[in-house]
């Protein structure tokens, strides 16, 4: 990008564009185009898809802004930050645990995430070889329960998937991320309107996906329905675990972090809405059911794939950069407690990416074993996928996320905050009630309502 600064300090950015690319990037991934169709189809449409934006707006923004807020405030890791801000204040070092558990949320996250971008990379190799050309969507059916079936070519995927993360993470902030994610986010952007216009246009169903994700249907809306669209707002927005916390350390002084905050909710937000636009419209066209589940994305689009022309190629950039969205969101997850081992073991970066990923690779294999050999293993009645999933984005993003509110909130001097955030006082009045107190008691009730 161009008004780079040669001598610009190694802890900031490169160009005031990159906070936006980098916090988009985390932002949009896997939780967009795979996950964010597949439970709104669960969970029924339109009610789901409400309540998610209305979550996006009154928490998921004011918490962006904190987030990065407290990062650039002290340009630590998201460990020391909080260590130097409870030390400075002279309050207990338990509010530390808000960047522990953000450190164990990612590395748990990033377990099961690198095998579903596993899945992508899969698929985007298998639609280069032409290997779904022609086939029926029963067939692309069966092609993806043998995919999961598969301990080995899952294992293959995740080791790729983990190899990239280490190998990007390792080259640091600037040639790492930087360059990488300039170009490939907008072709993401770009090719998913293509997609869209097939969904228009070919399917012939498109108004019925449209009713299925905006209709408000109040019998949809169960008590579960709520919990997992907040639970979605949180993972979507990579909130809750520190990660922009993280991003916001390396944030230039002059860039406005609400009108960066707003950018970025909006633009996540418009990319998992167009996946629903793609995905239901070809779902309903092929005779499937919204409710499919994890499989939804790698059956329905697949399907569209093997039966359109040109399909072979235009799905092998589709996943191929849908391998990449995932990329530049697992370099967020790993971020946090990157910084704090290369801050804490005077470790070289590329060392300390290697012994996380690492790990991070070897627990993967549990998530890839709960499909297929290790499919009868339950803790409390849910296989690790599903456990590591459930527990990450319904309690411990939203938790994270409220104590993070309830310390920028309650715990920190205003005028740090607002010296970061500068709004004016009406603006910044809104910004402090809501982090006060409807971050932390939505969060509060939705899990109260969850539990019992
Ligand atoms: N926001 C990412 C996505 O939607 C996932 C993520 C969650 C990344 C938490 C970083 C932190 O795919
Ligand atoms: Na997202």
């Amino acid at each position: 990008m161009s008004g780079q600064n040669p001598t610009a300090s190694k802890n900031t950015w490169n160009s005031r564009w990159t906070f936006i690319l980098a916090a988009a990037g985390s932002a949009i991934g896997l939780g967009n185009i795979w996950k964010f169709p597949y439970i709104a189809g669960q969970y029924g449409g339109g009610a789901f898809v409400l309540m998610y934006m209305l979550f996006i707006v009154m928490i998921g923004v004011p918490l962006l802004m904190a987030e990065a807020a407290i990062g650039r405030s002290t340009r630590l890791s998201p460990l020391n930050a909080m260590r130097k801000l409870t030390s400075d204040l002279g309050i207990s070092r338990a509010w530390n645990g808000i960047a522990w558990m953000g450190m164990l949320t990612g590395f748990v996250i990033l377990t099961f995430y690198s095998v579903i971008a596993g899945w992508s990379l899969s698929y985007a190799f298998e639609l280069l070889t032409g290997h779904f050309a022609g086939m029926s969507p029963a067939e692309v059916g069966s092609e993806f329960d043998g995919l999961v079936m598969s301990a080995s070519r899952q294992t293959f995927w995740h080791t790729v998937f983990m190899g990239i993360t280490i190998f990007v993470t390792a080259r640091g902030i600037h040639k790492g991320l930087e360059k990488g994610l300039q170009v490939m986010m907008p072709t993401l952007f770009l090719l998913l309107i293509v997609m869209l216009g097939y969904s228009m246009l070919a399917t012939g169903e498109f108004m019925r996906g449209f009713h299925f994700m905006f209709d408000f249907n109040l019998s949809n809306l169960t008590g579960e329905a709520v919990v997992a669209a907040m639970g979605q707002a949180f993972f979507t927005l990579s909130l809750g675990m520190c990660a922009l916390m993280a991003y916001g350390a390396y944030m230039p002084a002059n860039n406005s972090i609400p009108r960066t905050a707003l950018n970025v909710a909006f633009l996540d937000t418009l990319m998992a809405i167009i996946s629903g636009l793609i995905v239901f419209p070809i779902v309903y066209a092929h005779g499937m059911e919204p409710s499919a589940g994890p499989g939804l994305l790698f059956v329905s689009l697949t399907s569209a794939f093997a039966s359109m022309s040109g399909g072979s190629l235009v799905g092998f950039i589709f996943f191929a950069l849908v391998g990449i969205a995932a990329l530049s969101s697992a370099i967020s997850l790993i971020e946090p407690s990157l910084a704090w081992v290369t801050e804490r073991f005077s470790m070289s970066r590329a060392t300390a990416t290697i012994l996380i990923g690492g790990l991070v690779w070897f627990v993967g294999l549990a998530n890839v074993l709960s499909f297929n050999h290790w499919a009868e293993v339950k803790i409390l009645g849910r296989g690790f996928f599903d456990l590591f999933a459930d527990a990450t984005d319904l309690i411990l993003l939203p938790l994270g996320g409220a104590l993070t509110a309830i310390f920028a909130g309650w715990v920190m001097k205003r005028s740090v905050l607002a010296n970061e955030l500068s709004m004016d006082t009406g603006m910044f009045n809104v910004w402090l009630a809501l982090i006060r107190i409807v971050v932390p008691a939505s969060v509060l009730l939705v899990l109260i309502s969850a539990l019992t």
